[in-house]
C-alpha cells in the first residue's frame, strides 16, 4: 500500500517534530497531527512560527515551510483517523503512579483510549504504529483491543521507536542513525512494515531502515535509553570517587573515551540525567524483568537510577556542606532548569530535585532559565507536593534576567549547560554577590580557573575542591 495519509495521535515532543519533517520530506503526504490538548494544537497552529510549543533548534523552518500545505495540527481525532491509512500513536506513556507497578510500569491508559478511539472509528484496514515508547509485548494488547472492539476490519500493528534526542530532534530525525520498524512476519505484516519503509527510504538510506520482529523492536527502545543513561551513572558514580582522590573525572572520561571501544559520547559527569525518558524506560525494564521473576536482571538496572538519584541529592548536599552546613534564609541562585540545553523540556529535570532539596533547608531559591516559563517551574515543583503551592511561590522566585537572578546570592548552582551561561560578564555577577561568592557547576562548564581568577569559589563535578 502506497501511503498518502497520515494520522499521528498526540502533538507532544515527539509526535510534533517527528511528523514535521515526514511532512516536510514528503510532500506528498497529507500528514495531520491530533492532540486532545487544545492549548497545545493552538500553540502549533500560531501564526508566528517561533510560538509552537516545543522548542527545538531548527523546527520552526520545518514547520513554517509544510504546515498548511501538507502538514495540519487538530483537535479532530475522529475525522483524523477516519482519513488515514497509517495511524501513529504517539501520547505519553508515563511511570504509573497509582496501583499495581506503581513507581515502575509504564501507565497505557493513553495508549488503551487511542486504541478503543481508533477501533470505534476506523472503517476500512488500517496500518497502527507504535511510535511511543512501550513495554515489550503491548502490541499484542493493541492488536487485542482492536480486533475485538473494532469493526471488524483488518488492522496491522508496528512498532516504530523515536530515538531523536530533545535539543537535536530535527538534525535527528532528518539524518538517523538508524529507523527501526517492528512487524508481524505474516505476509500481511511484511507489507504493512514494507508500506512503512517506502515512507522513510523517502530520505533515509536503506541501509539504516532496520526491520525486525514487533517484540525487539519494542524491547530495543528500552534498551538504547538503558545503555545510555548506564553511561551516565557510571561516569557519575567514578565522580564521586574522583572528588575524593586527586584524578579529575573530565580527564578520566577523555582518557576511557579515546578507547574506540568505549567511545567519547555520555561519558560526561554531571549533576545527573534527567528528561521524561531514561528513568521512566529503565523503570520499566526492571518491572518486565522483575515480572518474569528475574531478580539479578532487574537489581543490575535499577542501580543506574539509584546511582542517578545520589548524584542530585549529593550535589544539593555540597551546597549545603560550602555554605557552613545551612542554607536557611540563603539565596541560591539557579541557572538553568530544563533538563539539558536547547530545550523547553523539564521532565525529570535534576533542577527540580536539587531545588526541593534546598527548600527543605529553608533556603531561598531564585531561578533563570532561557526558555522554560516561570509557570511550568511552579508546577514541577508543585507536582512533588513536598510543600503547598502557596509555600513553593513564597521560598523559589522565577527571574527573567540572568543577572538579576544572581544578585546578592551566597551561591549560583548552573543546573543546565546552556551555551550563553558561559559567555555572561562573570566579573559583573562577581561584584553584585554576596562573599564569598560560589559557583557550583553542575554541568562542568564553566572555565574553573578564569572564575577563581576573579574570586569565586568553584566547586565542579569530579575533581577535589582547590578554591
Ligand atoms: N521526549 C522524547 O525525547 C522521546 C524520545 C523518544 C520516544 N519518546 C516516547 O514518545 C512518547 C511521547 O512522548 P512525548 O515526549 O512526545 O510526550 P508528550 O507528553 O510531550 O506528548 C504526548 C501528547 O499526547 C497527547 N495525548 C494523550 N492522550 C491522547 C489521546 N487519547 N488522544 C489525543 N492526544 C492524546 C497529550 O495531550 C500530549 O500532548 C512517549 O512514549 C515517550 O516515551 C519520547
Amino acid at each position: 500500500m502506497k501511503v498518502q495519509n497520515i494520522c499521528c495521535i498526540g502533538a507532544g515532543y515527539v509526535g510534533g517534530p517527528t511528523m514535521a519533517v515526514i511532512a516536510k520530506k514528503c510532500p506528498d503526504i497529507k500528514v495531520t497531527v491530533v492532540d486532545i490538548n487544545e492549548a497545545r494544537i493552538a500553540a502549533w497552529n500560531d501564526e508566528n512560527v517561533e510560538n509552537i510549543p516545543v522548542y527545538e533548534p531548527g523546527l520552526p523552518q520545518v514547520v513554517a515551510e509544510a504546515r498548511g500545505r501538507n502538514l495540519f495540527f487538530s483537535t479532530d481525532v475522529d475525522k483524523a483517523i477516519d482519513e488515514a491509512q497509517m495511524i501513529f500513536i504517539s501520547v505519553n506513556t508515563p511511570t504509573k503512579t497509582y496501583g499495581e507497578g506503581k513507581g515502575q510500569a509504564a501507565d497505557l491508559k493513553w495508549i488503551e483510549l487511542c486504541a478503543r478511539q481508533i477501533a470505534r472509528v476506523a472503517k476500512e484496514k488500517k496500518i497502527v504504529v507504535e511510535k511511543s515508547t512501550l513495554p515489550v509485548r503491548t502490541a499484542s494488547a493493541l492488536k487485542d483491543i482492536l480486533e475485538h472492539t473494532g469493526n471488524g476490519i483488518n488492522f496491522q500493528i508496528l512498532s516504530n521507536p523515536e530515538f531523536l534526542a530533545e535539543g537535536t530532534a530535527v538534525e535527528d530525525l532528518m539524518a538517523p542513525d538508524r529507523v527501526l520498524i517492528g512487524g508481524d512476519q505474516s505476509e500481511e505484516g511484511l507489507s504493512a512494515i514494507n508500506s512503512l519503509v517506502e515512507v522513510y527510504a523517502r530520505w533515509v538510506p536503506r541501509e539504516r531502515i532496520l526491520t525486525t520482529n514487533v517484540w525487539s523492536s519494542e524491547l530495543s527502545k528500552l534498551t538504547a535509553n538503558a545503555f545510555l543513561a548506564q553511561r551516565v551513572s557510571s561516569i557519575n558514580s567514578l565522580s564521586e570517587l574522583c572528588e575524593h582522590t586527586e584524578a579529575d573525572v573530565n580527564e578520566v572520561s577523555r582518557a576511557i573515551g579515546t578507547d574506540s571501544r568505549i567511545g567519547p559520547k555520555f561519558l560526561k559527569a554531571s549533576v545527573g540525567f534527567g528528561g521524561s525518558c531514561f528513568q521512566k524506560d529503565i523503570l520499566n525494564l526492571v518491572y518486565i524483568s522483575r515480572s518474569y521473576g528475574l531478580d539479578e536482571v532487574a537489581d543490575y538496572w535499577e542501580q543506574v537510577i539509584i546511582m542517578n538519584d545520589h548524584q542530585k541529592k549529593r550535589f544539593a548536599k555540597k551546597i549545603i556542606k560550602n555554605l557552613y552546613n545551612t542554607v536557611s534564609g540563603k539565596k541560591i541562585a539557579f541557572l538553568g532548569w530544563a533538563f539539558k540545553k536547547d530545550t523547553n523540556d523539564t521532565r525529570e529535570s535534576a533542577a527540580i530535585y536539587v531545588a526541593d532539596h534546598l527548600l527543605n533547608e529553608q533556603s531561598k531559591v531564585s531561578v533563570f532559565d532561557p526558555k522554560v516559563t516561570e509557570q511550568q517551574i511552579y508546577s514541577d515543583l508543585d507536582y512533588l507536593g513536598s510543600r503547598s503551592s502557596e509555600e513553593n511561590k513564597e521560598s523559589l522566585t522565577v527571574v527573567k534576567d540572568p543577572y538579576k537572578v544572581c544578585n546578592g546570592a551566597h551561591a549560583i548552582a548552573v543546573l543546565t549547560e546552556w551555551d550563553e551561561f558561559k559567555t555572561y560578564d562573570w566579573q559583573k555577577i562577581y561584584d553584585n554577590m554576596l562573599k564569598p561568592a560560589h559557583v557550583f557547576d553542575g554541568r562542568n562548564i564553566m572555565d574553573k580557573k578564569a572564575l577563581q581568577n576573579i574570586g569565586f569559589q568553584v566547586h565542579s563535578i569530579g575533581s577535589a575542591d582547590d578554591n
